[in-house]
C-alpha cells in the first residue's frame, strides 16, 4: 500500500510531467494546486493522470457558496480530477455541493502558524461536519501529529486522513503516520530538491 501524495506545486506543464513521471513508481496520488493549475491550465489534470496512471487530487480549497463551488467541481472533475479538497467552514450546504459532483476532501485543521487563530477552534465542529457527510477525507497538520492523534479519535472509521507539513514545513511523515494519518503529502521536500525521484524514493521507502 502507498501512502505518498505528491505536492506539485510548480508553475510549468514540462517540470510538472517530468517531475511525475520520475516520482510515479513510489506515489499513491499527485495533488495539484493553484500554482499549476494558473500556469499550465486545468488541462494538466488530464495530461497528469493519462501519464501516470495515478489519481488526481485537485487541492482547489473551495470556499463558495453552494452554486459556485458545484460550478468549479464540475468541471474540475470533468478534466479528470478524482478527487476535491473544499474548505468546511463555509457550511454543510458548500460542502455537500462539492460531494454531489465527485469524491470530496474537507480541511478540518491546517498546517501553518496562522491555522490556531481561526481554523483551529472549530476543528471540532468541521470534524462533526465530516462525520456527518462522509466524505472521502479529511485534511489534517502533520506539524502537529498531537493533532492528527485528536483528530483520527474523534473520525469516524473510513474517514481517511490526509496530512500535508512534512519536510519544508518542518512535520515528520513516520510520526504523522504513527499518528493515524493515511496519506502524506509532500510537496517542496521532493520537487524542488536537486534528484525528485531519489527524494520521493526515500520518503516512500520510510513509510
Ligand atoms: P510543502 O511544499 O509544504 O507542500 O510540502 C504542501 C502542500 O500541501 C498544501 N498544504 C495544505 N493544505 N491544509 C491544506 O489543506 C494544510 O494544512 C496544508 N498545508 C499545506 C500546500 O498548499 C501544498 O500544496
Amino acid at each position: 500500500m502507498k501512502h505518498l501524495i505528491l505536492a506539485l506545486d510548480v508553475y510549468e506543464r514540462e517540470r510538472a510531467l517530468e517531475i511525475a513521471e520520475e516520482t510515479r513508481a513510489y506515489l499513491w496520488a499527485i495533488k495539484v494546486n493553484w500554482p499549476l493549475i494558473i500556469g499550465s491550465g486545468a488541462s494538466i489534470i488530464g495530461e497528469l493522470k493519462e501519464r501516470t496512471g495515478l489519481p488526481i487530487i485537485a487541492d482547489l480549497k473551495l470556499a463558495d457558496i453552494p452554486n459556485t463551488n458545484r460550478l468549479i467541481a464540475r468541471r474540475i472533475f470533468a478534466e479528470g480530477a478524482d478527487y476535491i479538497i473544499a474548505h468546511g467552514f463555509v457550511g454543510r450546504d458548500s460542502v455537500r455541493a462539492v460531494m454531489e459532483e465527485g469524491e470530496t476532501i474537507v480541511v478540518v485543521e491546517m498546517s501553518h502558524p496562522g491555522a490556531g487563530e481561526f481554523i483551529q477552534p472549530v476543528t471540532d465542529e468541521l470534524i462533526a461536519l465530516a462525520n456527518e457527510l462522509r466524505p472521502f477525507g479529511v485534511i489534517a497538520p502533520a506539524t502537529r501529529p498531537e493533532r492528527i492523534a485528536y483528530i483520527r479519535s474523534r473520525l469516524e472509521e473510513g474517514i481517511k486522513i490526509l496530512t500535508p507539513g512534512v519536510g519544508a514545513q518542518g512535520g515528520s511523515a513516520g510520526e504523522a503516520l504513527k499518528a493515524g494519518a493515511d496519506f502524506i503529502i509532500v510537496g517542496r521536500s521532493i520537487y524542488a530538491s536537486d534528484n525528485p525521484r531519489e527524494s520521493a524514493r526515500k520518503i516512500a521507502e520510510g513509510l
